[in-house]
């Protein structure tokens, strides 16, 4: 159909209208995608999130949850939000690093003690704060934060020391601030996605890994490795994201109703993690591979040359440390 231009202008000025009050509301279906399993904490707290929207909108809105990279890696999946192709996705937070760096400020090696610390420090209004910036550099809206708890090192073979990392092929999440810590310690830290660790670390390509322990439960990671060093040396958060396109196309009743149900999806799998760490750690005692508990002396002075690296690359770094000691 042809379109004059007297009409283009009438629609286009109902379309700016429409921008700056909120569009009318109309019913949608939602398409989230994740690459964690479908156990996955991740995945089931969308579920319930897809749940809790479709009850709360009178079912005029509803979710479909694509896990398991379904959609593709989380590259592809910010690619997809921020053109509108994608509705919505729970991340990691080392994927939005790889596009904005000040969030490698989460990853400083020992920011947060322990889960407890780490869902403080993601509650702080400095952590929410860093969320501003999203709609303009990556073309998202961050709801808020989750986790997949903290950091600990399965390897294959005996880890008595620091010094037995060196040399190590170890698997890492592909983002930089991890990268440059296994770096520092001397290992060869090897980028690899999720699905591929499993036959990674079964056929020898690869050393050791970087894992939480809920995946190294439920993927059952233990059945090829020796030592599991629990070392909560980092934090693993995870935000809940709406395509920024998708966000200004919604009426400012959804905008409210969907950013309130979803962030407090997101935020309760800091509680989950919270809760069960430790019966994770637990079940890991006991399935034949040692278990050891190391803290910050364990990684030498690798703390302070990664601050180094990151005190440039992630202005919020002191605000964060700040949010961190005012939460311990
Ligand atoms: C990982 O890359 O190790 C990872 C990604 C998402 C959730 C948990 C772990």
């Amino acid at each position: 159909m042809k379109m004059t231009l007297k009409g283009f202008t009438k629609g286009a000025v109902a379309l700016g209208a429409m921008m700056l009050i909120g569009a009318p509301a109309m019913a949608k279906e939602f398409r989230l995608g994740l690459i964690t399993p479908p156990p996955h904490t991740w995945t089931k707290a969308a579920q319930a999130f897809g749940a809790e929207l479709a009850e709360k909108s009178g079912g005029k809105h509803s979710i479909s949850v694509f896990p398991a990279r379904q959609l593709g890696n989380e590259a592809q999946m910010l690619q997809q939000l921020q053109t509108g192709a994608l509705d919505m996705a729970f991340m990691t937070v080392a994927e939005v690093s790889n596009r904005v760096p000040n969030f490698g400020a989460f990853y400083a090696p020992y920011l947060a003690n322990d889960m407890t610390h780490a869902a403080a420090i993601l509650r702080s209004d400095t952590a929410r704060e860093m969320l501003a910036v999203l709609p303009q550099e990556t073309g998202v809206v961050g709801v808020g934060y989750g986790s997949a708890g903290m950091r600990h090192i399965l390897s294959r073979g005996e880890v008595k020391t620091a010094d037995d990392l060196k040399g190590l092929k170890l698997r890492i999440t592909p983002f930089d601030p991890i990268l440059d810590f296994y770096n520092l310690m001397g290992a060869a830290p090897t980028p690899m996605p999720l699905p591929a660790v499993y036959d990674a670390l079964a056929n020898g390509q690869v050393d050791a890994i970087d894992m939480d322990v809920e995946l190294i439960n439920v993927l059952k990671y233990y059945e090829h490795a020796d030592t599991l060093l629990i070392s909560n040396h980092m934090m693993f958060p995870m935000v809940g994201l709406i395509s920024a396109r998708v966000y200004a196309g919604l009426s400012d009743d959804d905008k409210a109703m969907i950013s309130e149900i979803m962030a407090r999806h997101v935020d309760s799998t800091l509680d989950v993690y919270i809760a069960k760490s430790p019966v994770w750690e637990e079940t890991l005692n006991g399935v034949g591979i040692t278990v050891k508990a190391v803290d910050a002396s364990f990684f030498g002075d690798v703390m302070g040359k990664w601050e180094d690296i990151w005190a440039a690359k992630a202005p919020s770094l002191p605000a964060l440390r700040a949010a961190a000691e005012a939460t311990k």
